[in-house]
């Protein structure tokens, strides 16, 4: 049985009380889109915010990227950490040009075999570039799911991640991808937070089950030792 009331009440609230003016938002270059997402993986906004407009103005498209020696993908890079990642840009973007003439793809499955793009990536970049239905699992929507559903075993267990991305796919709502796909990641970041959830606030909470059984502290459950 599916909740179509789920996805409607998370637009809603992104739309009203949501983050609008990120500034890979409003736009559908598959390219902005991408390097956020990339830069976002294991950092939080605010310190990707400056790294990712001088990226842009050093390579203002994929041809520049894939064109740039890696070293000076390197140095703008310097200090973000999880080096790893840069290394796979550039590839990408090699990849972007050479496979696809410069152009990503939309379907968030051949984006998904690409250096760099998971499952998650591939479905944000889809969703936010092409409306394409897509989900999106991350840590922050894992601890959503984790409190909102009362799922109580843990999220990096295998059985538990797979029944939350079947959960993912079956919440997708028929229309307006991109301010859901946006909703989910802006609750978890702004109200759904790990140590100080704001249920006051949460367009959620009247269906929360950690919330109604007050197992907000305790979800998601720590790694078990
Ligand atoms: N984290 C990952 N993707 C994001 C996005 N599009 N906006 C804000 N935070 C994010």
């Amino acid at each position: 049985f599916i909740d179509p009331s789920f996805s409607a009440t998370l637009i809603g609230w992104q739309k009203q009380h949501g983050r609008h003016t990120l500034p890979w938002q409003n736009t559908r270059d598959a390219y902005r889109i991408w390097l956020s997402e990339i830069m976002l993986q294991q950092t939080q906004v605010a310190a990707v915010l400056g790294y990712y407009a001088r990226f842009l103005e050093r390579f203002p498209t994929v041809h520049v990227l894939a064109a740039a020696p890696v070293e000076d993908v390197m140095a703008q890079w310097s200090g973000l950490g999880y080096y790893t990642r840069a290394r796979n840009l550039h590839k990408c973007a090699q990849r972007i040009v050479a496979e696809y003439g410069g152009v990503f793809p939309s379907d968030p499955v051949l984006l998904a075999d690409l250096p760099g793009i998971g499952r998650s990536t591939a479905a944000a970049i889809a969703a936010f570039s092409s409306g394409t239905r897509a989900a999106i699992m991350d840590g922050n929507v894992k601890r959503v799911f984790a409190r909102v559903f009362g799922i109580d075993t843990y999220p990096g267990e295998r059985r538990t991640e797979e029944a939350m991305w079947r959960r993912a796919e079956a919440l997708l709502p028929a229309e307006g991808i991109e301010s859901y796909t946006q909703g989910l990641m802006d609750m978890g970041a702004t109200l759904c937070t790990r140590s100080s959830p704001d249920c006051a606030r949460c367009p959620m909470q009247p269906r929360c089950v950690a919330y109604a059984t007050g197992r907000t502290k305790e979800l998601p459950v720590r790694k078990p030792k």
